[in-house]
């Protein structure tokens, strides 16, 4: 089953990923898709030897040329990794529960609009939150609200910055998400599979 993930910028869940899949023979990461051309993500891809391809914005919401590259790589199942834009209908349509997101704070609280990085970190902080967490979740058409998959959550200590949330978050991050997205394709019924 042919993978393509999805990151804007730094793109290390991408990596972890990436790593995680390299000998699965069945699960195969095909390619790194990034709508910012000077993401890290499409270095790290390049260092990986996994094909690559950037794109406009205005490209994303027409959609046909990303759906194009999809078809070209044989894709049927989809990865965001630190994301973010909103994934048009057509797109979503083309993947039913085939779209997996990972959030970095406990759903549904501080998802939606503007709430990525760093911003929902220290939304977190300013809120005096006890745990935050991470939420693996499918993708709908409306920010961070799809089904919820998984969650797990760490403490937030009063010493704790944006920076060292963060990276707790992070762990948390390369811990489960490699292996929750298998576990979701491992469920998926045999016979919808090569069917897209
Ligand atoms: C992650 O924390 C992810 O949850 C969020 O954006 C961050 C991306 O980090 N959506 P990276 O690009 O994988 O390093």
């Amino acid at each position: 089953m042919n993978i393509a993930i999805f990151a804007s910028s730094n793109g290390s869940n991408a990596q972890k990923i990436i790593e995680y899949f390299n000998n699965n023979s069945f699960i195969k990461i095909a390619i790194v898709l990034s709508n910012n051309k000077n993401s890290y993500v499409l270095e790290r891809a390049k260092l990986l030897n996994i094909p690559s391809f950037s794109f406009a914005p205005e490209d994303f919401k027409n959609s046909q040329i990303i759906l194009e590259k999809l078809k070209e790589f044989n894709i049927e199942f989809i990865v965001l990794a630190g994301f973010t834009l909103k994934l048009p209908k057509i797109l979503i349509n083309s993947f039913p529960d085939r779209i997996v997101n990972i959030h970095p704070a406990l759903l549904p609280k501080f998802g939606g609009k503007g709430m990525y990085g760093k911003h929902v970190h220290k939304a977190v902080i300013e809120a005096k939150e006890k745990v935050s967490g991470i939420t693996i979740h499918y993708v709908n058409e409306k920010y961070d609200e799809g089904k919820i998959i998984f969650q797990t959550s760490c403490k937030v200590e009063k010493t704790d910055t944006i920076v060292t949330l963060a990276e707790k978050i992070h762990e948390l991050e390369y811990r489960y998400y490699p292996e929750v997205i298998e576990n979701v394709i491992s469920l998926l019924e045999p016979e919808n599979i090569n069917n897209i």
